[in-house]
């Protein structure tokens, strides 16, 4: 029998490629940069599984271009690029990759909320600008992170790591999201509502899943009700925030500061934010450690065997 096929939209990480082949004939689509949507509709028309990227947008006219698709395996957590209803629909599996990212991607937020908090990244160019003349004591003055609030908005996996570092840095931890009833966290870590979240936290850092009900969830109104100290960290999806009125709070001096990993409109980063000095701006690199990028290739081949052979994957989504 033939073996069935999948296409991989980019190069990942060889061990998930080798796991793939044991199964599949395989099929990448080898280059760094995002496959053109015209080359991904004719690359799937006759394949059995799909292992995508969180920059591929599948919807209904790919699966339509793809009437053998059993699996769609997202090489991500996050599946906001998928129409996972239709997927339903035409009976195709969805699985995603949660669990391995966890860590990687709280280290992430953790350290763009301690460089933003200690300015390392203003710093840095000063000092590569040449300006460092020596000692000030009034040079950089950041903000304390020990002791302090922090706002947690989302609290599944990542949300709850990035709690556990805060309670290292004896943080007070609010948090909010649509399940306040949770016998799964601390005691200590304190439900509120996004206002009270807003008006409290010294730091506010976002894990929760772009849905169309959290679409702009901190907007003008949200950013007018935090603290002229308070620093905003977004490793999660960049359309959770306006972007817009994100700048002009920023330019306004309304909030101190943001560090941002991802953004409305990615690869697109407003030149507005790039021109601000209270800005942290990363490529989207939350997951981007070796031993984690490793783990996901694995584990999105693993879920798109397991669908093939009539298993039950590590993470189905639908
Ligand atoms: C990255 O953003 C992911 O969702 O895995
Ligand atoms: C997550 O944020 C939840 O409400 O469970």
């Amino acid at each position: 029998m033939p073996k069935p096929i999948v296409f991989v939209t980019r190069n990942i990480p060889k061990p998930g490629l080798d796991k793939l082949e044991t199964v599949f004939q395989l099929r990448v689509h080898a280059s760094d940069k995002a496959i053109e949507r015209s080359e991904l509709l004719a690359a799937v028309r006759d394949v059995d599984a799909l292992l995508c990227l969180l920059t591929d947008t599948i919807d209904k006219e790919l699966m339509d271009a793809a009437p053998r698709l059993k699996c769609v395996s997202n090489y991500a957590v996050g599946y906001n690029n998928i129409d996972v209803d239709y997927a339903t629909s035409k009976n195709i599996a969805v699985c995603n990759t949660p669990g391995v990212l966890t860590e990687s991607t709280a280290d992430l937020a953790w350290a763009l909320l301690m460089a933003c908090a200690r300015r390392v990244v203003e710093a840095d160019r000063y000092l590569r600008d040449g300006l460092f003349t020596g000692w000030e004591p009034l040079l950089f003055l950041g903000n304390d992170v020990f002791g302090k609030t922090l706002g947690i908005i989302g609290m599944g996996r990542i949300g709850q790591a990035v709690a556990r570092r805060a309670q290292g840095f004896g943080m007070k931890v609010l948090w909010h999201g649509p399940r306040p009833q949770r016998e799964d966290l601390p005691p200590e870590y304190q439900w509120t509502d996004l206002e009270t979240l807003c008006k409290e936290s010294d730091f506010i850092s976002i894990h929760a899943p772009q849905t169309s009900e959290n679409h702009h969830l901190l907007g003008a109104n949200e950013l007018a009700w935090m603290k002229p100290s308070a620093i905003l960290i977004n490793t999660a999806r960049g359309a959770i925030v306006e972007e817009a009125a994100l700048i002009n709070a920023l330019q306004t001096k309304e909030i101190a500061a943001a560090g941002l990993d991802v953004f409305e409109r990615e690869p697109k980063v407003p030149q507005a934010l790039m021109d601000l000095p209270n800005v942290v701006l990363l490529p989207h690199i939350g997951s981007a450690s070796i031993e984690t990028r490793n783990k996901m290739a694995l584990m999105a081949a693993e879920n798109a065997i397991a669908v093939i052979l009539g298993k039950n994957p590590p993470a189905r989504l639908n």
